[in-house]
């Protein structure tokens, strides 16, 4: 879906380590860090592997996402006071719970009417829920999608009825029928979940190479495919050269999804890898997409007895259940896509929307939904560690109370 521009400096990256010989390593064994240093490696080795994955990790631009500034008008305006509907997916993560309130506040203070719905059953749910909308007459119809590909005859009567659709979060699949995309930059969460997981653990696990289990979100969610290929885009490299091992062979999307983003599906599936592949090998690195699944993980890692082993785990969202495990590195890493900047930014487009003004966009390119490229407004993700999160979360009165030790009871939710 994404990012000529990235892979190219990622194929630059990967030759270069060829030229350095990590190639030459690839068929190596081991990857048990029970104890530190490579199994049977010699130390040129070590030196190579450890280089293969500083180079990977360096390929991640963490600057401002979006690119070449444009705009667009959907619309030719509405009255002040217009409903405005708000249709979200089900309650998979502590984002979409917190977008409810935000959305009707900050559009009731704009002077709207919000309607605002969670798709609590799926699919159906939320196609009934949009066709509602459509007939009550809103003039902007946001949509978090549960499967952005199964709501084309909905967005259809939307659009017939003269509505701007936007998409939240999630992009909307196969369909003309959008009119814009506002997203955090999803590839870029990929990307910084894999760099901060090779990071972590030339960190915490000794030498390479290193033990990695992969997990994927929903397949039915469009966000799963950029957040796993970008951070492929780092630990792909660090497999080829032998520096990464995932024991368990399952390094495909589809092999590693997790269907509804269900922690008890992550939580079995990690639980399987465990006792087939880590009884005796050490686990240095888990890929989580998101603080839900990496909590699942935690779940896990404990019950197979391998708390002690400090797994090296990444995550996404700042659930303020996962912040203490953050601030004990517990959790390795997780992203900050502060959900109030994101409501903030599509309610200055309904007020655009609403004078028939332009509306800004930055990416022009990236996002294809399989019918067209859909204008898109990227905002920037920002990685947090125990090591920034008092800095990152200090405007966040909910999060900033959590990075604390003892964290309040209030942020294991
Ligand atoms: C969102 C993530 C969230 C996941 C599960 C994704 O579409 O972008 O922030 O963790 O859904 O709810």
């Amino acid at each position: 879906m994404k990012k000529i521009a990235t892979s190219a400096v990622t194929l630059a990256a990967v030759g270069a380590m060829l030229l350095a010989g990590c190639a030459g390593t690839s068929e190596r064994g081991g990857g048990d860090q029970t104890t530190a240093g490579p199994s049977g490696g010699s130390s040129s080795d070590t030196t190579a592997l450890t280089q293969c994955l500083t180079d990977a990790a360096a390929t991640v631009d963490a600057s401002a996402s979006g690119g070449a500034a444009s705009e667009i008008t959907p619309s030719t305006g509405f009255e002040a006071g217009a409903q405005i509907g708000v249709s979200l997916p089900q309650k998979t993560s502590q984002n979409w719970v917190e977008a409810e309130g935000m959305f009707n506040d900050q559009l009731t203070a704009a002077g709207y009417q919000p309607i605002v719905q969670f798709a609590t059953n799926g699919v159906p749910d939320q196609q009934n829920q949009i066709t509602a909308m459509v007939t009550q007459g809103v003039k902007v119809l946001i949509v978090g999608a549960v499967d952005g590909s199964q709501l084309g005859g909905q967005l259809d009567q939307a659009k017939a009825a003269g509505i701007t659709v936007i998409a939240y979060d999630r992009l909307l699949m196969n369909t003309e029928s959008v009119d814009m995309y506002v997203a955090y930059d999803n590839y870029k969460v990929g990307q910084l979940q894999g760099q901060a997981v090779i990071n972590g653990m030339l960190e915490t696990q000794g030498q390479p190479p290193y033990n990695v289990e992969l997990i994927a979100g929903s397949p039915d969610d469009a966000n799963s495919k950029p957040f796993f290929e970008g951070a492929m885009s780092v630990i792909q490299p660090g497999i080829d050269c032998g520096a990464i091992k995932v024991l368990s062979g399952q390094t495909t999307q589809q092999q590693v999804a997790t269907q509804g983003w269900l922690a008890s599906n992550a939580q079995k599936r990690m639980d399987t890898i465990l006792g087939a592949n880590y009884t005796d090998a050490k686990l240095n690195g888990i890929l989580s997409p998101n603080d839900t699944l990496a909590r699942a993980a935690i779940a896990a890692l404990d019950s197979a007895g391998k708390a002690d082993e400090k797994t090296v785990i990444s995550g996404q969202d700042s659930e303020t259940a996962s912040i203490p495990l953050i601030m004990k590195g517990t959790q390795y890493m997780t992203i900050y896509k502060d959900t109030n900047g994101l409501v903030k930014e599509i309610v200055k487009i309904v007020n655009l929307l609403q004078q028939g003004q332009p509306v800004p966009i930055n990416d022009t390119t990236s996002y294809d939904n399989g019918v067209k490229v859909v204008p898109t407004d990227l905002l920037t993700p920002q990685v947090v560690t125990a090591d920034n999160a008092t800095t990152v979360y200090a405007n966040d009165a909910t999060r900033q109370p959590c990075t604390q030790d003892p964290a309040p009871a209030s942020c294991n939710q």
